[in-house]
């Protein structure tokens, strides 16, 4: 397990790694400039998510190989914090960030919840049983959209409002990159079973769930993945412990 001391040089490591090394579609300057915003946007939006954990994936992002076409995903904006990030990340490598929430904040449910034990110490969550009500992490579609276009680039983004079983069925672009932060299994279930066949080989899928036992258990069951998502269970990165779960898709399946 990580101390709060070895967390922070691993953090201050990685964002220094980010800044100096070279990226593809973005200069030293440009990267210093999204930090800055990133950070003045959780200043401003409540995230419920770091802005290391937002920079794991955009790193990825910026180095998906320009031969894997296809749009942004995120599935659960919350108040949009994430969701403005995205978008300027979107613009910048020139694809659509297509936006999927209820607009309501989480479904009614039955699930109980704990955390898992990958958890890094410094984050402090305890092993309590909890259910997340119904309505938490409300966003209305105005307020993301307002957030959006004061810190984000609104003209990149499609919003698709709804329950996640009724929107994403409808829903057939290739995707090249998805972050999904849904907190509940069963959206796990709904968010897997219709994206990833979407998700084009060597595409990224980034889970912010890694924390919550249940929504873990779904990424780990080969099952599911068989019967469900009709593809065998992809190799899940372990090496980046707390909220992530990071897949590649493989590029044979
Ligand atoms: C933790 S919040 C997202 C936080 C956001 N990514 C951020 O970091 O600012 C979870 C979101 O998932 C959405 N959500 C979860 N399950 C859903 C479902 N079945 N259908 C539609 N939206 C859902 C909720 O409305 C909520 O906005």
């Amino acid at each position: 397990m990580n101390t709060p001391k070895k967390y922070f040089w691993s953090k201050f490591n990685f964002i220094f790694k980010f800044l100096l090394e070279k990226t593809p579609k973005i200069s030293f300057l440009r990267k210093l400039n999204l930090l800055w915003k990133f950070y003045y946007i959780s200043r401003l939006v409540d995230c419920p998510h770091s802005n290391i954990e937002m920079l794991i994936f955009v790193r990825s992002v910026f180095f998906l190989l320009p031969s894997i076409e296809g749009v942004l995903v995120e599935a659960g904006a919350y108040k949009g914090g994430s969701t403005a990030k995205l978008s300027l990340v979107a613009k910048i490598t020139k694809r659509k960030l297509i936006v999927f929430d209820s607009f309501k904040g989480l479904p009614d449910n039955k699930e109980v919840q704990s955390y898992t034990n990958e958890i890094n110490t410094h984050q402090n969550f305890k092993k309590n049983f909890f259910i997340f009500p119904k309505g938490k992490y409300k966003g209305s579609l105005g307020e993301v959209k307002k957030n959006v276009s004061k810190y984000g680039s609104i003209d990149v983004c499609t919003f698709k409002k709804g329950w996640f079983k009724n929107t994403l069925p409808r829903f057939n672009d290739k995707i090249a990159a998805m972050f999904l932060d849904v907190d509940l299994a069963s959206s796990t279930r709904v968010c897997l079973k219709y994206l990833y066949p979407l998700l084009q080989p060597n595409g990224i899928l980034m889970s912010h769930d890694g924390h919550l036992t249940l929504a873990t258990k779904v990424y780990r069951d080969k099952k599911f993945w068989q019967n469900k998502v009709r593809a065998p269970k992809p190799p899940i990165s372990d090496s980046i412990k707390g909220k992530i779960i990071f897949i590649v898709k493989p590029s044979k399946i």
